[in-house]
């Protein structure tokens, strides 16, 4: 193990895995879920889904991670399973995807950072120009996996910790503090309403599909992350009280992030709600409109702050989602860490080209797939972001629990956890473990993800 690397202490693992969960899904991504998924409803799904289905999912992805000291495709090997080295491979696989557009998305927050400290608030009136000026977003990108690469390629203690030691409250801080401002505003009442109190009747397949799509999405689950995170993690710490404060980290500023989004909402809509935008309208559309109604500097402050958050929030992640796949590399191909940080992160970045390309710049990746009965094209970063979000992340979940109930076995599960927590094995936990994870987990992964491919893909 030596030269791996390791977190220096417990808070210093939580921090760098609520940095992994906590990123453009809590921030960007869930407000628009909940704004198309019928408001408080879907909120409510949701923290369902995270407690109960996903996180004993983050137990097991940490526990074989610290056990094996292993990263996601060699951890299966070293546990005897080399058959299952599959599974890992295909977490790289997702990885590299995820990345490749989460990339490009991070790359506009970066460059709304620029934009509102310009005062330009005007850029929200036509987000496609933005967007389409693939030259300009393309270097914001670039910049962007630059600094991954760089964090990636200090280390675990080195770079990964201390930058989500810093970056972590000061999100926090800066969530609260707009938060805050939002509550003052006119008709800010209207849009808690619609995010806090539930209305049972907009309860559909496809909203509780999302909550659970946005709830592994959001958590980093099923893609080996938290194998890997995992496997730098100190034999004494208490794994399970490590995964449920990252749970709540990450719902946590997911809250927030709806607590500052829908009194604005309410605020620009006097009341009424109605343009609740859906994906990026959302936050890069809606919200700097806001920003220029507030106006001159202090307005620029707000937004410059605002996206500034976003960005810390994405880097810890993709920080996260270019550890995966370098930690094989530096594990199974004895490449050196830095070497690897910089070629995984090169050819992830042209891989993320056609994504870059799919919002307005050319026709063909803009309009690139028209699923069975749908009414208009999906363009190329969303289709993507379909496969390996909607469709891979899941399976990986299903794969992951199958795989420690049934071939690793339960017990050797519940060992682990056991480690730096005395009390375990009398613990509730550990029944509600054996209880749900061999058939419950898995099946309802299993339906939500075929129900999920037949709806998104094929239209039924
Ligand atoms: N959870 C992050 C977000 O909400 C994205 C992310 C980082 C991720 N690492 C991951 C998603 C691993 C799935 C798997 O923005």
């Amino acid at each position: 193990m030596a030269g791996r690397g390791n977190f220096s202490s417990k808070l210093g693992f939580i921090a760098a895995a609520a940095g992994s969960a906590v990123g453009l899904g809590n921030i960007w991504g869930f407000p628009y879920e909940v704004g198309s998924g019928g408001g408080a409803i879907f909120v409510l799904i949701y923290l369902f889904f995270c407690f109960t289905l996903c996180l004993p999912v983050m137990m097991t992805e940490i526990a074989i991670g610290r056990k094996t000291a292993k990263n996601a495709v060699g951890a299966f090997e070293k546990l005897g399973y080399k058959n299952w080295r599959f599974i890992g491979m295909l977490g790289l696989l997702s990885g590299v995807l995820i990345l490749s557009f989460y990339n490009v998305i991070a790359g506009w927050a970066f460059g709304y950072v620029i934009e509102m400290a310009k005062s330009n608030f005007a850029v929200a009136d036509s987000f496609s120009t933005f967007t389409s000026d693939v030259f300009t977003v393309g270097l914001y990108g670039f910049v962007f996996m630059g600094i991954t690469a760089f964090v990636v390629s200090k280390g675990v203690s080195g770079g990964i910790e201390k930058a989500a030691k810093f970056l972590m409250p000061t999100l926090i801080i800066m969530i609260i503090g707009i938060a805050v401002y939002s509550f003052t505003l006119p008709n800010a009442i209207d849009g808690l309403k619609f995010y806090l109190i539930p209305d049972f009747s907009k309860v559909t397949g496809q909203v509780i599909f999302n909550a659970l799509g946005q709830a592994f999405f959001s958590l980093s689950l099923g893609m080996g992350a938290f194998i890997t995170y995992g496997s730098y993690v100190g034999k004494n710490d208490n794994l399970v009280s490590s995964a449920t404060l990252i749970t709540l980290a990450d719902v946590g500023i997911a809250f927030l992030a709806g607590l500052l989004i829908f009194p604005l909402i309410g605020f620009m809509s006097e009341g009424s709600m109605l343009n609740v935008g859906r994906g990026p309208a959302l936050i890069f559309v809606t919200l700097p409109q806001i920003f220029g109604h507030i106006g001159g500097g202090l307005g620029s402050l707000f937004g410059t702050a605002f996206f500034t958050l976003l960005c810390f929030a994405a880097l810890t992640s993709t920080v996260s989602l270019l550890e995966v796949p370098v930690a094989y590399l530096v594990d199974e191909r004895k490449m050196n860490r830095k070497k690897a940080s910089w070629l995984v992160a090169g050819t992830i970045f042209v891989i993320g080209i056609p994504s870059l390309l799919s919002a307005g710049y050319s026709q063909f990746f803009t309009n690139f797939i028209t699923y069975v009965g749908a009414e208009s094209a999906t363009d190329f970063l969303s289709f993507i972001a379909n496969v390996a979000n909607d469709s891979f992340l899941p399976l990986g979940g299903i794969l992951i629990t199958v795989f420690a109930s049934h071939v690793w076995k339960r017990e050797n599960l519940h060992e682990e956890l056991a480690l730096g927590n005395p009390n375990y094995h009398q613990s509730w936990l550990k029944k509600y473990l054996n209880f749900v994870m061999p058939i419950i987990v898995p099946m309802v992964l299993g339906i939500v993800f075929i129900l999920t491919i037949l709806v998104n893909f094929f239209g039924f």
